[in-house]
């Protein structure tokens, strides 16, 4: 599972970090190219929405006659779908395009194009001050992009940062990103209406939306049938949800969304991501529970364990709400893996406030987190109201409290399943040994075991006789009696 782009805590091995700036490629598209096709070329940046985007774009520009290529120097047209979470974020895209422009000159006709959370936000920037692309799309506008190459091969630019109320996509079957042909994302609802005080997302990808739970549920069946064994269903807030018939006659919230894709079939494997927490109901728990093939893994994004922060945060929620929660998840799915995302030193935190945000770890006992230090975001309510008052050492001292802790939970956390047998979904060989694959158990812990006669897309029996802080070993076993 990959996501976004500075977690500092993770093994570059098998985590986030090394997909940023993947670059999408089919090779069956490639063979299908004929002589004088257009190639494009596109590297994804930010959280699995935008990896999900890349493959709706894939598809258009696809049907649109283009093919893919994986190398840049050999693209007509170079894309950039990018994140605008941190500055970092940023940072890193506008260095990508550096290299870029000075392609552009070396091969005049090239078109570079920026899609994503960045173009909202840049898109006069982009096109007139840094005169760096042509072609700037923001998330709502892909439909649009066959359109705006034409715009930009007469030499125009062409841009379209419309923001909508109603595109899910729904009907766009996405050319698959994934390696292996056996997981895949689902994105089942765009945009977000949270507005958390420091959060560009609601600006970047506008009003929420849920897309039709049918097209969804044909989508997932469809991958079934093509081999896929799990889909994550996608959305910045899953748990909110909601879909009502046109003439009223249905209405599905997400746990009824959950149950029908658990029914698809016993082994395709359900994860989702992410929950706001103040959204998830007694009613998805139990729908886990009820279901051997929803996974039992919750991302539970925490930011802060102060009260007074969260409210500044515009969380909704507070820490004794947040700890009653995690509480009930154990209580009714007691083999549940819960993980977070932390912010240290968010604006006026102090060192209690950073003490409530390391006990609320300690008490939620998260199998791992995504942890940052606060990134000031243009146009937030906290950029507008709250100044950016802690200092970036005390930012980052705090940042390292927050990691170190939750190396040692994580630690103690896989400790725990050593002498566990786990049925594990087999993903890939690992990276470390051609005689290993890896592969994940429900609750979303990366399994290496060596591969003897199985296959990847198999579901298989492992017994856990090692680990790491970031990963488990183990051997193949029976499968138990009562599996
Ligand atoms: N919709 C998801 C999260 C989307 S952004 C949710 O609500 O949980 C992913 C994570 O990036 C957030 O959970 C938050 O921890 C972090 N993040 C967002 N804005 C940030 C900022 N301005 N500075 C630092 N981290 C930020
Ligand atoms: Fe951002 Fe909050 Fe929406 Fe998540 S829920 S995307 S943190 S505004
Ligand atoms: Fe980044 Fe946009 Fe995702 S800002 S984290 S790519 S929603």
């Amino acid at each position: 599972m990959k996501l976004y782009n500075d977690n500092p805590t993770l093994d570059k091995k098998m985590l986030p970090e090394d997909k940023q700036g993947d670059v999408f490629f089919k090779e069956q598209l490639q063979a299908q190219q004929q002589d004088g096709q257009k190639r494009f070329y596109i590297e994804s940046y930010g959280c699995q929405m935008n990896f999900s985007d890349s493959e709706i774009v894939a598809s258009i520009l696809q049907e649109a006659g283009y093919a893919s290529t994986k190398y840049m120097d050999a693209a007509d047209l170079i894309l950039v779908n990018t994140c605008s979470i941190r500055e970092k974020a940023e940072d890193t895209v506008r260095k990508r395009l550096r290299i870029f422009d000075k392609l552009k000159k070396e091969r005049p006709g090239l078109l570079v194009g920026v899609l994503g959370c960045m173009a909202e936000r840049l898109k006069a920037k982009l096109l007139d001050e840094e005169k760096l692309v042509d072609l700037v799309l923001g998330p709502d506008a892909y439909r649009d992009l066959p359109n705006l190459i034409a715009t930009a091969e007469d030499g125009d630019k062409g841009i379209n940062v419309f923001l909508s109320r109603e595109e899910t996509y729904a009907d766009i079957s996405p050319v698959r990103l994934s390696d292996s042909g056996v997981t895949a994302f689902v994105t089942i609802m765009r945009g977000c209406d949270n507005m958390c005080s420091f959060c560009v997302v609601p600006f970047t990808r506008g009003r929420e939306r849920s897309r039709d739970p049918y097209s969804i549920l044909a989508e997932c069946q469809d991958l079934f049938d093509r081999g896929f064994r799990e889909v994550t269903l996608l959305g910045q807030n899953v748990d909110s949800y909601h879909w009502e018939h046109p003439e009223g006659l249905e209405q599905v919230d997400f746990a009824d969304l959950l149950e029908k894709t658990a029914l698809i079939h016993p082994d395709l494997r359900i994860r989702f991501s992410t929950s706001h927490p103040k959204d998830i109901t007694d009613k998805v728990l139990i729908n886990m529970g009820k279901y051997e093939n929803i996974c039992e893994y919750i991302h539970f994004p925490v930011q802060s364990g102060s009260s007074r922060i969260l409210k500044k945060m515009n969380r909704t929620y507070d820490r004794e709400w947040y700890m009653n929660k995690i509480d009930r998840i154990y209580e009714l799915l007691p083999n549940c893996a819960v993980s977070s995302d932390v912010i240290a030193g968010f604006c006026t935190e102090t060192e209690e406030d950073h003490q409530d945000t390391l006990s609320i770890i300690e008490h939620s006992q998260y199998s791992m987190s995504y942890m940052f230090f606060y990134s000031e975001r243009p146009g937030t309510l906290a950029a507008r109201k709250y100044e950016d008052d802690v200092p970036l050492e005390v930012k980052k001292r705090r940042l390292q409290e927050i990691i170190r802790l939750q190396n040692q939970i994580s630690f103690a956390h896989n400790k725990k399943d050593i002498g566990k047998t786990f049925k594990v979904l087999i993903e890939k060989v690992s990276k470390r040994s051609e005689d290993d694959f890896a592969g994940r158990n429900s609750q979303n812990k990366m399994i290496v075991f060596p591969r003897e006669n199985t296959e990847i897309g198999q579901y298989v029996y492992v017994k856990v006789t090692d680990c790491t802080q970031a990963t488990l070993r183990g051997h193949l076993v029976p499968a138990p009696a009562e599996a």
